[in-house]
């Protein structure tokens, strides 16, 4: 008789067909094994009770890069890469970038839910109330090189932040992670400003607390001479649709990294360090950065033509384009395009907008990229959007870390709250030698 195990360990016999199950039959033994099915997934341990002998391993998943394992259970956000979805706490991101704010989006993916009037003016008062930062960073960031990246003065700078907050340790503590989210959110645009303050050598503007989040962040980047800096309101909005646009996009690369960190129980600031980290890699949040350099690579629109070629040829790769999750469209992508043209209405037309549109029509007419969907994704436009402003490319991946911060600190959250997390820790395929005698070195060829 065939023997079965089903889910959580027991051995009963099962002959039926199962619903919301899954059997396997390993052909190397012969035997039947009943998985359940709960949420779409199988539990990738019970795969580890097929095994040929009784002191075997037991079977494991391979899925380099996790294209299709899912980490955790989250109620944060939502994709649905063919339909092109994107929803924050149930909340569709065309709406929330229509009629939110940057900070009560914020709210909405810490808490789960929209902040009432007087919920918001508190949450709004204290991040507004820890944007000043330690005199002592000032210090630390000037000791940088003038041309240092800003991403890596960001990564740095928010590291260091957790010397000067020991506290923030007791991450169990929910009073303690609350003072750390207001510290996260204030913080991030002030060093993020004072880097791109120390790249042109000009003097640091402090805070103007009765500026928005997103007019203050231009406070601080721009203000030169004038008494009181007043952002123009056009900008303000697309800034801060864009930091909705940001604020969180579930099981991304940098969001695994802050929920991996953070799952050895490292202090907060710790763990959105190698967050940064992992978003400032140019096939992630360095990507719109590498949009513009492709931009100005291909240099006129009668070059695209030429370097789709390239890309076709395997040579380069269409930067902005392509998702791992979007097979459609990325939603954030239409309404990005959208706050561009309002951008430019202002500043004037970005020159390289002519070429980027040139090179988004060839490949949405071009079989090579339909046939593997790959379609303009939210960093295509960002960068024009950036640049439009005044903002040079090395900026551009700290405003997406701005803007995800909101996210990085609800997934954190949630996997610490989780009761079936642990400290991350995959397994490996060991195809490397087996034991081998220790060569002197007289005798090495
Ligand atoms: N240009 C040209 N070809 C591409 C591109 C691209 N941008 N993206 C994918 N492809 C091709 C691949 O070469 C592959 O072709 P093949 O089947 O002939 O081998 C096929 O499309 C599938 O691509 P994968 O690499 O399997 O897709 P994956 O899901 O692993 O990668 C990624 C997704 C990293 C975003 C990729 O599309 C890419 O590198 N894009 C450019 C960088 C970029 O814009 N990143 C931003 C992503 S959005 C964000 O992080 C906010």
């Amino acid at each position: 008789m065939e023997k079965s195990s089903t889910g959580a360990g027991s051995t009963e016999v099962r002959t039926a067909q199962q619903q919301d199950s899954l059997t396997i039959v390993d052909n190397r033994t012969g035997k039947r094994y009943d998985l359940p099915i709960t949420n779409g997934c199988i539990r990738a341990m019970d795969l580890r009770k097929i095994k040929v002998e009784d002191g075997d391993f037991g079977l494991m998943s391979y899925d380099p890069a996790f294209l299709n394992t899912a980490s955790c259970i989250s109620k944060i956000t939502l994709i649905d890469g063919d339909l092109g979805i994107l929803r924050y706490r149930g909340y569709p991101i065309e709406v929330l970038a229509e009629k939110s704010t940057y900070l009560e989006t914020a709210y909405l993916l810490i808490h789960g839910e929209l902040p009432n009037r007087s919920q918001l003016s508190d949450w709004t008062y204290h991040i507004t109330h820890h944007t000043f930062i330690h005199e002592s960073i000032k210090k630390f960031l000037d000791g940088f090189h003038y041309d240092a990246h800003p991403m890596s003065m960001l990564i740095s700078t928010i590291a260091a932040l957790s010397t000067f907050y020991p506290e923030s340790k007791s991450i169990f503590s929910a009073e303690s992670r609350k003072k750390q989210t207001y510290r996260l959110l204030g913080k991030l645009p002030t060093i993020a400003a004072f880097a791109y303050r120390h790249s042109l050598g000009l003097p640091f503007v402090y805070p103007d607390n009765d500026l928005s989040y997103t007019g203050n962040f231009l406070n601080m980047l721009f203000k030169t001479t004038e008494l009181k800096y007043h952002p123009n309101p056009t900008l303000e909005r697309a800034l801060d649709i864009l930091f909705i646009l940001h604020a969180d996009h579930e099981q991304n690369c940098s969001t695994s990294a802050m929920r991996g960190v953070g799952s050895s129980q490292s202090d907060p600031y710790c763990s959105t360090a190698a967050a940064c980290a992992a978003l400032y890699g140019p096939l992630h949040g360095g990507a719109n950065e590498a949009v513009l350099r492709m931009l100005m690579e291909i240099g006129s629109v009668q070059k695209v033509p030429e370097y789709i070629k390239r890309v076709k040829g395997g040579e380069v790769k269409l930067m902005g384009f392509g998702h791992r999750v979007y097979k459609n469209y990325d939603p954030r992508a239409k309404i990005i395009k959208r706050a561009a043209y309002e951008v430019f209405d202002i500043m004037g037309r970005n020159p390289l907008l002519d070429i980027a549109l040139e090179v988004e029509r060839i490949a949405l007419e071009d079989d090579y990229f339909v046939s593997r969907k790959l379609y303009p994704n939210v960093d295509f436009y960002s960068g024009l959007i950036y640049q439009s402003m005044g903002l040079p490319v090395t900026m551009f991946p700290v405003l997406f870390a701005i803007g995800r911060m909101a996210g990085w600190i609800s997934q954190w959250e949630e996997m610490l709250l989780d009761p079936e997390q642990k400290i991350a820790r995959p397994r490996q395929v060991y195809l490397g030698y087996g034991q081998r005698d220790y060569i002197p070195i007289d005798d090495r060829v």
